[in-house]
């Protein structure tokens, strides 16, 4: 499905999660947060999150009215509401009279009422209560012109990060799922390998969720239960997106949860008109912000790239959270900031969680735009209200624009379940942190980075980037050789090609050996046995993980291990195949080796930061653009960040526009502690030319 906007009254969406069903006994609150709102250039809200109680108080008897008045007066102060299906928690009528719609754990054991995001998704009443209450919300405000878009529910499966219910329904609909995937229990029991330990299946009931009192040894059991989760889940939401969409032609979102584990959202947002997500960067916990602001970015960047389109920015908070077992305040400037790198990785808003403070239980002490006290005489207030205006000043440079790499790293969910249960080489090894070692180098470089999976298409990169792709799916290995056939560069490493994708290994030869032009052999983990290095380009860099053990077979070996029984062996090869390149990295070194390496790479291929600048440590550039003329030509908006503690001076090598002082800039420029600057046009600077 193509993507859909949901501002179309043409600005950046700021505003955030308003729950005013907290507050129906006071409406001079709520007349207070509309004036309130107004002065915090808020233009949207996202209504309903948690509303089930108040939509539905008895079952079956809907009362909309309140609803109805507060989106009524929101839009006549030209604040729009993204409207959400409230299935996030259950009221407690549903689950003292509808015991199935809980959840139960792994052990067995079924939840009680309570908390939120934890609803079993194939509950036959809790699908049919949702389906009613959401084709009447959709009936009632589907064409209301104050609402804007759909929230479907809220982080689904975010339940402490287990997603999973293990109820009969569940079991019996996992078993349904196997017999459509495998058509037969041999099919399944080879797939499955389960002649290891005489566990080979005779009947489809004896087939259970995986679970600590039984089961959850057999890695192609583990692997279907993870994508039966997932896929019941996402089924559960398709069922809401349906019912609003009988009624409703708005767009329709989700709000995601970052590199999420259960979820994969490659899938998930195929069904979605736009992608959204919740971000909340742990700022001020290190020695400095660049790990932080790196995790952030590639997170942005994961959401701008499944449907390779803006997004938005669901939640995110003014000030601090409340769920870190220390919460720390934002320093003044990097709400600012922390806001604007999401705009500049593809956002198209910043939206809180959330608008108000509430008055008791487990939140009442997260940040919110209007705190218990002070109304807008706040430190945080007074940000916000900033941060408003200016994305007010950048909206038309920025609206219709959209991040445009020519670089993408594979990130494949499936790969990451099979990985981390692989009882291996190295059992503490993280897909996603080793993930961002190999994206923050690029980060740094100023490099927009798109995120594909392997179901993704290649093609339309220069550079793919493919750490630690331990499983091969299906029609992967033929993508690739393509890929590089016909010109790619393409960038991997150890721990590749190992299982296919029913996490059976692969015998005889690396499935990609032609076009990485090596013989993989053995993986070790020196881990405190003993220190290693290689060298590369007269350089030594430190191994921090895994070092693959490969011989070259036609590649050309461009860095070797230096100590130990492997030393000698190739750590760095490059491989030309038809008319492309493939790189293999045998070993997971320290962050200065790969953005040396990808410094070089991206010099011979012209495909360095878009902003002529020489950029300093913790300074950093997103570049979006959009498409002006029939000539391909673009117009580019440039987002320079410093992450830095302290002010930092870097140098334009041209001249651009700050897009929203007017003001032209060039040479060595200096950016105060947390500020990010908006940048427009290029023209030469003359002094530079000489
Ligand atoms: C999540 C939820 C919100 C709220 C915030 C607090 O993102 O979606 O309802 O609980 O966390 O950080
Ligand atoms: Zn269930």
């Amino acid at each position: 499905m193509k993507h859909r906007t949901m501002n179309n009254y043409g600005g950046i969406i700021h505003g955030g999660d308003y729950n005013p069903d907290q507050w129906l006994d006071r409406p001079e609150i709520l007349e207070e947060d509309l004036l309130l709102m107004k002065k915090a250039k808020v233009n949207c809200v996202s209504l309903g999150i948690f509303a089930w109680g108040h939509l539905e108080p008895e079952e079956g008897k809907y009362d909309f009215g309140w609803l109805e008045k507060i989106i009524q007066r929101l839009y006549e102060n030209d604040i729009y509401t993204i409207l959400a299906t409230p299935t996030g928690a259950m009221p407690q009528w549903l689950t003292s009279k509808y015991e199935e719609v809980l959840q139960v754990n792994e052990y067995g054991v079924r939840n009680y009422p309570g908390k939120r995001h934890n609803y079993c998704p194939s509950s036959p009443v809790m699908r049919e209560k949702t389906r009613q209450l959401d084709t009447c919300l959709a009936e009632k405000f589907g064409a209301h012109p104050g609402v804007i878009g759909w929230h479907i529910s809220n982080e689904i499966g975010g339940n402490g990060g287990d997603s999973s219910c293990h109820c009969a329904y569940c079991q019996d609909a996992f078993r349904t799922w196997l017999k459509d995937r495998y058509g037969s229990l041999d099919q399944l029991n080879a797939t499955w390998w389960t002649s290891f330990w005489s566990h080979t299946y005779t009947d489809w009931d004896q087939i259970k969720s995986p679970s600590p009192r039984g089961e959850d040894l057999v890695h192609g059991q583990n692997l279907d239960w993870k994508r039966f989760v997932d896929s019941q889940l996402l089924d559960f939401c398709k069922e809401e997106i349906k019912a609003v969409r009988r009624h409703s032609s708005l767009p329709v979102t989700t709000n995601m949860m970052e590199f999420f584990k259960s979820l994969n959202y490659f899938k998930w947002a195929k069904e979605l008109d736009i992608v959204s997500w919740d971000s909340y960067p742990d700022w001020h916990s290190g020695a400095d912000e660049l790990q932080t602001a790196a995790q952030a970015a590639a997170a942005h960047s994961l959401m701008r790239s499944l449907k390779k389109s803006s997004f938005l920015l669901m939640e995110s908070t003014p000030s601090v959270v409340n769920w870190r077992q220390v919460n720390r305040l934002k320093r003044p400037g990097m709400h600012e900031l922390s806001s604007l790198q999401a705009v500049a990785c593809g956002s198209d808003s910043v939206q809180y969680f959330q608008w108000r403070k509430g008055r008791g239980s487990s939140e009442k002490y997260h940040g919110a735009v209007v705190d218990h006290r002070n109304g807008d005489d706040t430190r945080v207030f007074r940000e916000v209200t900033k941060l408003g205006e200016r994305l007010e000043k950048i909206a038309s440079k920025v609206i219709g624009t959209c991040n445009r790499p020519r670089i993408a790293m594979v990130f494949d969910w499936e790969n990451w379940w099979a990985m981390e249960d692989a009882k291996a080489v190295d059992n503490n090894l993280n897909y996603q942190t080793v993930f961002l070692d190999f994206f923050r180098p690029l980060w740094e470089l100023g490099v927009d980075v798109d995120m594909v999976d392997m179901e993704g298409e290649l093609e339309l990169y220069s550079v793919v980037v493919a750490p630690l792709n331990y499983m091969y799916k299906k029609g992967y290995v033929e993508k690739v050789r393509a890929f590089v056939k016909q010109g790619g560069c393409y960038i991997t490493t150890c721990w590749s090609g190992e299982v296919d994708d029913s996490d059976l290994t692969y015998t005889g030869a690396h499935p990609l050996e032609d076009v990485l032009g090596i013989r993989t052999e053995e993986i070790d983990v020196p881990d405190g046995y003993c220190e290693n290095s290689v060298r590369y380009q007269g350089a030594d860099y430190r191994i921090t993980g895994l070092c693959g053990l490969v011989h070259a077979k036609g590649a050309e070996v461009l860095a070797e291990y230096q100590q130990d029984f492997y030393r000698g062996y190739p750590a760095l090869t490059r491989n030309t195949y038809g008319s492309g390149e493939a790189y293999y990295i045998a070993s997971l070194n320290e962050q200065s080796f790969l953005k040396d390496f990808y410094s070089e790479i991206l010099n011979g291929k012209g495909l360095g930061c878009g902003l002529q600048v020489r950029l300093t440590q913790g300074v950093t550039v997103n570049e979006r653009s959009k498409p002006v003329g029939e000539n391909g030509e673009t117009e580019k908006v440039w987002f320079l960040q410093n992450f830095n503690r302290e002010a930092e001076v870097v140098e334009l090598l041209e001249r651009y526009e700050n897009v929203e002082t007017g003001e032209t800039l060039s040479g060595k420029i200096e950016l105060q502690s947390f500020e990010c600057v908006v940048l427009t046009g290029n023209k030469r600077e003359d002094y530079f030319e000489k």
